[in-house]
């Protein structure tokens, strides 16, 4: 019998090969644990939107697990930007199919572009779980979460993001990545044994890519690792023909580089007006509101975890070092609030 859900979710929108026919290439904020939550996605998408954003990694088992849907749900929420224009791709992780199918029902709850599988995650816990980058050591396990996810995905695109190998480069999980065809991959030029110490291998992309055009032409290619600016990921793009890039730790030293701007070009009192609103997403969503105190007892996170992101724009001015070394010192918000205050007056 013909099948109209299956009609319908086969006719969702591909939103890789609709930015691959319409942009030069594609841009991607990489996700980062603890860094590419709601509220930096909306104040990165605020100074200068990549083309997609990713959430940070969500692990399947927690997901389909009762008690951690509650607080896991908090991660699949998307920012205003995202909403509007729906480019936000999910990260999950896990190695169990059977949770992986649990998870995928909550997440077909929301309005996601995609779906991608973590397959590149070098942490010992993660490893531990059989999930992350010791997938790259159970190619048959990762094709089975793949798989899964492709079925039960509801018609979105799904994506893997992997490195290049466990503990030396491995020619043949590249080769075994394009052979399950996912919608699109990101390799991060390091292998897990490498963790972020060696130099990403951009050396290796263009072999990457005549690989990826000879196994599966129609998988969306991007590469990832040390790149700081769009500057730099033309040039790789250029030289190996890749589809588009994943900039992570560069947004902390600008987070207007996806429009080739600078943060050192904005006046030091629009710098401080951008933490001071950083924040005051960050204690909406995270800190002790009225929800978070019904739903969870307590806030979500720690005040203190939100200064890491501080140098981001206090930097590089006359007296930034010494502002610095105040904030880092405040205990709340209102603190903060006034000793910036304080500064410019
Ligand atoms: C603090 C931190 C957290 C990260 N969390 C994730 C994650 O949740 N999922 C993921 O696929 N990669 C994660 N990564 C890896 C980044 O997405 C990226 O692959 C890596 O940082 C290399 O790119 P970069 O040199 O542009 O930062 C994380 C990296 C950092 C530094």
């Amino acid at each position: 019998m013909f099948n109209f859900l299956n009609f319908f979710e086969k006719k969702k929108k591909n939103i890789w090969k609709e930015l691959k026919g319409r942009k030069d290439y594609i841009t991607i904020l990489a996700p980062m644990l603890d860094v590419t939550d709601k509220p930096f996605r909306q104040i990165v998408s605020e100074s200068a939107a990549p083309d997609i954003f990713f959430t940070e990694f969500v692990s399947t088992d927690g997901l389909a697990s009762k008690g951690g849907k509650k607080r896991l749900k908090k991660m699949l929420e998307f920012s205003d930007y995202e909403k509007k224009n729906k480019n936000l791709i999910v990260q999950i992780f896990g190695s169990n199919p059977k949770k992986y199918k649990e998870a995928l029902k909550e997440i077909k709850k929301y309005d996601f572009a995609g779906i991608d599988i973590n397959m590149g995650c070098p942490d010992q816990k993660i490893i531990k779980q059989g999930a992350g980058s010791d997938l790259m050591r159970n190619f048959d396990k990762a094709k089975e979460v793949f798989n899964i996810t492709k079925k039960n995905s509801g018609g979105l695109p799904v994506s893997i993001k992997t490195r290049i190998g466990y503990s030396q480069i491995d020619w043949d999980w590249i080769k075994f990545v394009f052979s399950i065809k996912p919608d699109a991959v990101s390799f991060h030029l390091r292998t897990k044994q490498e963790m972020s110490k060696a130099d990403a291998h951009w050396e290796l992309m263009g072999q990457i890519r005549s690989l990826r055009d000879e196994i599966s032409p129609d998988t969306v290619l991007f590469g990832n690792g040390d790149v700081l600016d769009l500057e730099t990921a033309e040039k790789y793009i250029k030289e190996s023909g890749i589809d588009g890039i994943l900039i992570g730790r560069g947004i902390f030293q600008n987070p207007f580089l996806f429009d080739k701007k600078n943060i050192d070009d904005l006046e030091v009192s629009k710098r401080l007006d951008l933490l001071l609103n950083h924040m005051k997403l960050y204690e909406e969503e995270f800190g002790e509101t009225e929800e978070n105190l019904k739903e969870f007892g307590k806030r979500l996170k720690n005040f203190n975890l939100m200064k890491k992101f501080f140098k981001i724009y206090v930097n590089g001015f006359d007296g930034a070092k010494e502002l610095r070394i105040k904030l880092m010192d405040a205990k709340s918000s209102e603190e903060i609030k006034e000793i910036i205050k304080d500064y410019l007056k």
